[in-house]
């Protein structure tokens, strides 16, 4: 049986929300992943270094990192499942002082546009660069990554390519900033690469998989609904290139999204596709599918490591080339692929 192995796997976008949500989700990622970038978009927002704090450690403790906050710390427990969760900071114009206070905390600072996409109201209205100067270059100068949720309020099918001038405009007057466009979704987004030595990218399972047809060409999958909307064949080709020859500026991250399924399956449907159960044995299938096995390590993990200087947990997952019949939901969640069967499985994480 074919079998593959992965170290240290690592998701650069990942949403666990709070609550029985999160208790729910993140074992899910715990068992298969060394780490995960975190986003904010709660309830409100996580904008304090308190509320930050406050959340990672309820992380912790859904992933089974931590039994409680007065408990010793489960070490047989930490070297099996340890799980980073680096997290991030919603957006606002924070001052130099406020961010020198948190850096220690935090991994990122994640931006949305205004109301974009879920729990986004309190994003970013203009993208004046007077206004954001300080905050920027405070970044800069502390080396906290600039995460972008890239799309404009345009036409659904333009929202990203029409992003494109503002990551050119960011990514020329703060050159020292590490930008990163999140989830891309076209080529353009891809051909931005190469134009800024401080661009770089994620790219999510699904967006590797689908086009606009796959969710609204036939009847509507509301599972695959997502933003950015899936796009054209030819964006999922150049993105699929980009991962499956391991561009080094590139890297994995699922942004899976889960919403309860009366919030899917409702008429206002809400955006997000739920991967993380499967990530890492679709990445198998459709790496092996291409000949390309052996660029999933860079993918997964080691342009990560590189471009953020990353020295994770140590984790080894092995997979192998065995059917897995996927659950049709795990708590309220409907997973990509619900009741399908995928053509390979996690045999074992060291
Ligand atoms: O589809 C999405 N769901 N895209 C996002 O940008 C946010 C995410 C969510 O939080 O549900
Ligand atoms: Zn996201």
């Amino acid at each position: 049986m074919k079998s593959h192995t992965l170290l240290m796997p690592l998701d650069m976008h990942l949403h666990l929300r709070d609550g029985v949500m999160l208790e729910t989700v993140a074992p899910l990622s715990s068992y298969s992943f060394s780490g995960a970038v975190i986003m904010p978009n709660l309830v409100p927002p996580v904008t304090s270094k308190e509320e930050l704090v406050a959340y990672k450690e309820r992380i912790l403790n859904a992933t089974g990192n931590r039994v409680n906050h007065e408990d010793e710390l489960d070490f047989e427990m930490m070297d099996m499942d340890y799980f980073e969760p680096m997290m991030t900071l919603f957006y606002q114009h924070y001052p130099r002082e406020f961010l020198e206070d948190v850096r220690d905390e935090i991994f990122a600072i994640k931006l949305y546009p205004a109301g974009i996409t879920t729990n986004s109201e309190g994003g970013v209205s203009s993208f004046d660069l007077d206004m954001m100067r300080p905050t920027l270059e405070a970044m800069a100068a502390l080396e906290i990554p600039l995460l972008i949720h890239g799309e404009t309020e345009g036409f659904v099918m333009d929202r990203e390519a029409e992003f494109m001038p503002i990551y050119g405009m960011l990514a020329k007057h703060f050159p020292n900033l590490k930008i990163v466009m999140e989830h891309i979704t076209t080529k353009s987004a891809v051909e931005m690469l190469d134009k800024y030595p401080n661009l770089y990218a994620t790219i999510t399972l699904h967006h590797l998989l689908i086009t606009l047809d796959d969710v609204a060409g036939g009847m509507l999958r509301p599972h695959l609904f997502c933003k950015p909307i899936a796009k054209r064949p030819e964006d999922r080709e150049a993105l699929l290139s980009a991962a499956l020859d391991a561009h080094p500026k590139v890297m994995f991250g699922s942004d899976s999204a889960p919403h309860p399924k009366d919030k899917k399956e409702a008429c206002g449907c809400a955006a997000g596709v739920f991967t993380a159960p499967i990530a890492l044995q679709v990445l198998c299938e459709l790496f092996d599918r291409h000949g390309k096995l052996e660029n999933l390590q860079a993918f997964v993990s080691d342009n990560a490591q590189n471009i953020y200087g990353l020295c994770p947990e140590f984790k080894e997952v092995t997979l192998v080339e065995r059917p897995f019949t996927v659950p049709s939901h795990y708590g309220t969640v409907v997973p990509m692929f619900a009741g399908e069967t995928i053509g390979w499985s996690i045999e074992e994480v060291m």
